[in-house]
C-alpha cells in the first residue's frame, strides 16, 4: 500500500510533521472554510438550512445542496483568510524547497486563500482552470423570476479556479531538481508542456457511486495533476483535506505514494473504502490527448 490516511485535523497534523519531507500537496479544501464545519455539515445531512442551499430544479431535475458563498459575512472572510494563514505556515515548513501546491477554489473566494499562501511565503507559479459547468449562478432575480425573465444575478459558472503555488528554492531549477527532485512540472508528454486549462467533465456517476462525497473531484482531472506535481516522478503527494481520498487514489493510480487527512470521521472511513477503488477505475486518460488538443488550438 502506498497511501496513508489519518483521520485528524490537518493543522495538527502537519504540525507534527518533519521539515522538509513531503514533495507536494494537491488539495480541494472547504473553500468558504464553514461549509465543512459540523453544524453546517449536520443541516446539509439534515437537508435544511446553513450554508448549503437547494438550488432550483432544472430542465426537471433536482440539483444537489450547493454551497453559497455569497453569505460569507466580513468576519468569516477574515476567519477564513487566518485559518489559510495558519494552514500555509504549517504547509511550507513540511514541504522540501520547490514543492508545488494546487489548491482548488472558488471565483468568489479564491482571492482570500490566494493572498494568505503568499502572504507565508509561498510563491504563485499560476492558475489552472479547470473547465466544467458547475451549475452554479446564472439564476434569475430571485422571487422576480418572471419581471425580469432576461437577467442573471451572476454569471453560471464554467470553471473551478484551482491556484498553483510552490515553496522558493534557492539555485537554479536544475540544482534544485537533482537535490530535492522538485521545482519543476512534469510533461504530459515530453514534446508538450504541462498546460493551465484542462477541459474537464463532472465527476463521472460510477466515481460518485464509490465515494458519495459532496466535492468530489474526478480521477481524469486529478491524475493529470498528480503526474505534474512530482516532476521526476519521484516524492510524495499530501492531500491534508482528502475528504473521500480522491487525491490519493489519483496518485495510487501513478504509483506514487501519498498521505491524505480528514476531520469528518464518516467522510475518513468512507475513504479508507474508496481509495483503492477510485484507483482502479480506468479513465482512459490519454496524455496524448492533451497534445492533441493543443496542436488543434495552435
Ligand atoms: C472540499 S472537501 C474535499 C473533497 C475531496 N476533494 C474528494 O474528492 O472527496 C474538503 C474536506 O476537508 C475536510 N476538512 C475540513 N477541515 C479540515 C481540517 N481542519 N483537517 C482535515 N480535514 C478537514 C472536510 O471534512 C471535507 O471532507
Amino acid at each position: 500500500m502506498t497511501y496513508h490516511l489519518f483521520h485528524a485535523d490537518c493543522l495538527e497534523w502537519l504540525a507534527k510533521c518533519p521539515p522538509n519531507s513531503l514533495h507536494a500537496c494537491i488539495t480541494d479544501p472547504p473553500y468558504g472554510l464553514i461549509e465543512y464545519h459540523p453544524d453546517h455539515l449536520a443541516k446539509r445531512r439534515n437537508g435544511h438550512g446553513g450554508v448549503w442551499r437547494i438550488p432550483p430544479s432544472f430542465d426537471g431535475s433536482n440539483r444537489q445542496p450547493l454551497p453559497r458563498f455569497t453569505v460569507l459575512t466580513e468576519n468569516e472572510l477574515k476567519k477564513l483568510s487566518d485559518f489559510f494563514g495558519e494552514w500555509a505556515t504549517q504547509l511550507i515548513r513540511v514541504l522540501v524547497p520547490g514543492a508545488h501546491v494546487f489548491i482548488a477554489s472558488n471565483p468568489l473566494v479564491s482571492h482570500w486563500v490566494w493572498s494568505s499562501l503568499t502572504n507565508k511565503g509561498f510563491e504563485k507559479r499560476g492558475e489552472i482552470i479547470r473547465l466544467v459547468r458547475t451549475f452554479r449562478g446564472g439564476d434569475r432575480p430571485k422571487g422576480a423570476e418572471k419581471e425580469f425573465a432576461d437577467v442573471s444575478a451572476m454569471p453560471r459558472s464554467a470553471f473551478e479556479p484551482w491556484g498553483l503555488f510552490r515553496k522558493p528554492f534557492e539555485g537554479t531549477l536544475a540544482e534544485n531538481l537533482r537535490s530535492w527532485k522538485t521545482g519543476g512540472l512534469r510533461r504530459p508528454v515530453s514534446e508538450t508542456p504541462f498546460t493551465d486549462v484542462i477541459p474537464s467533465g463532472r465527476t463521472p456517476q460510477d466515481e460518485k457511486n464509490i465515494a458519495p462525497h459532496p466535492s468530489l473531484k474526478p480521477q481524469k482531472f486529478l491524475r493529470q495533476l498528480a503526474w505534474a506535481a512530482l516532476p521526476l516522478g519521484e516524492g510524495e503527494i499530501v492531500d491534508p483535506f482528502a475528504g473521500s481520498g480522491s487525491t490519493l487514489a489519483a496518485a495510487e493510480s501513478l504509483g506514487y505514494d501519498s498521505f491524505g487527512i480528514e476531520l469528518d470521521r464518516e467522510y475518513f472511513e468512507l475513504a479508507n473504502v474508496a481509495v483503492p477503488r477510485l484507483a482502479k477505475i480506468s479513465t482512459h486518460i490519454t496524455f496524448l490527448e492533451l497534445s492533441e488538443t493543443e496542436i488543434e488550438i495552435a
